[in-house]
């Protein structure tokens, strides 16, 4: 594990970016797996800055977002396809043909179909490349929750209550914040080539020491990072404090 810690969020979102940039230099048909949340947008907002500088070109990239509310329609304003389109997915020259993002209400499928589907569209890409990652207060990451055991493949989760705490902010009401998701399992993620994680806030701090304390749990889910070959920890001061 590469850990970088920086003075603050401007400078991990402009850090996060070049690596995500420079990737993407050296494989055009990068495939990309991609977070939702407060933490990467500072790394869109730069990467959408790039492209517009004429100094990235996203046509032959495919993209995996890592999960998706249930019970939310993809339009709804705080649903993870609205997100990617009003950070990045507008912005850019990517083919709409190669965002994916799991779903099961487009297609009426069920959401064991939904799962299946999108696990073997990730293996027929050749698996991704470049996996962003946040953490969340509990350990996270996409929506696998703390459990003593973990799926490996895309699953629906019920979401845990820190989770559904820590998310109300983005909704009128604790109440309107959607109670399942759908979100990538271990597998993919473990696969990847490169993993990038991002922190930024004291709020993250303790969720960082229990995931890099040198043991391994699915308590803690971000923990199991610690046994892949390639991951790039980029944190401010802040969320950096307890390490
Ligand atoms: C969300 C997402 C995760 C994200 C995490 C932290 O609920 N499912 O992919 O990394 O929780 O979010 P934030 O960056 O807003 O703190």
């Amino acid at each position: 594990m590469k850990l970088t810690v920086v003075q603050d969020y401007d400078q991990m979102s402009k850090k996060a970016a070049s690596l995500v940039a420079g990737k993407l230099k050296e494989k055009k048909d990068l495939v990309l797996g991609l977070a939702t949340g407060s933490t990467p947008e500072g790394m869109y907002a730069n990467l959408v800055k790039m492209y517009r500088e004429g100094h990235l070109d996203f046509s032959l990239v495919t993209t995996f977002n890592l999960d998706e509310y249930v019970d939310l329609c993809p339009q709804h304003p705080q649903s993870y396809h609205t997100y990617m389109y009003k950070h990045l997915f507008d912005h850019i020259n990517i083919k709409p043909e190669n965002i994916n993002i799991p779903c099961y209400t487009k297609n009426n499928l069920s959401a064991s179909d939904a799962c299946r589907d999108y696990d073997q569209k990730i293996v027929q890409t050749g698996g991704i490349d470049l996996q962003v990652l946040g953490i969340g207060v509990n350990g996270h990451i996409g929506f696998n929750e703390p459990a003593s055991s973990l799926p490996i493949s895309t699953h629906l989760v019920e979401l845990a209550s820190e989770t559904i705490e820590a998310n109300s902010r983005f909704f009128n009401s604790i109440e309107q914040v959607p109670r399942r998701a759908l979100t990538m399992g271990l597998g993919p993620i473990m696969h990847a080539g490169l993993i990038l994680l991002l922190a930024s806030g004291g709020s993250k701090a303790h969720a960082l020491k229990e995931s890099f304390s040198g043991l391994v749990t699915t308590e803690v889910p971000a923990s199991l990072l610690q046994l892949h070959p390639n991951v790039v920890v980029i944190v401010d001061r802040d969320a950096a404090s307890l390490l």
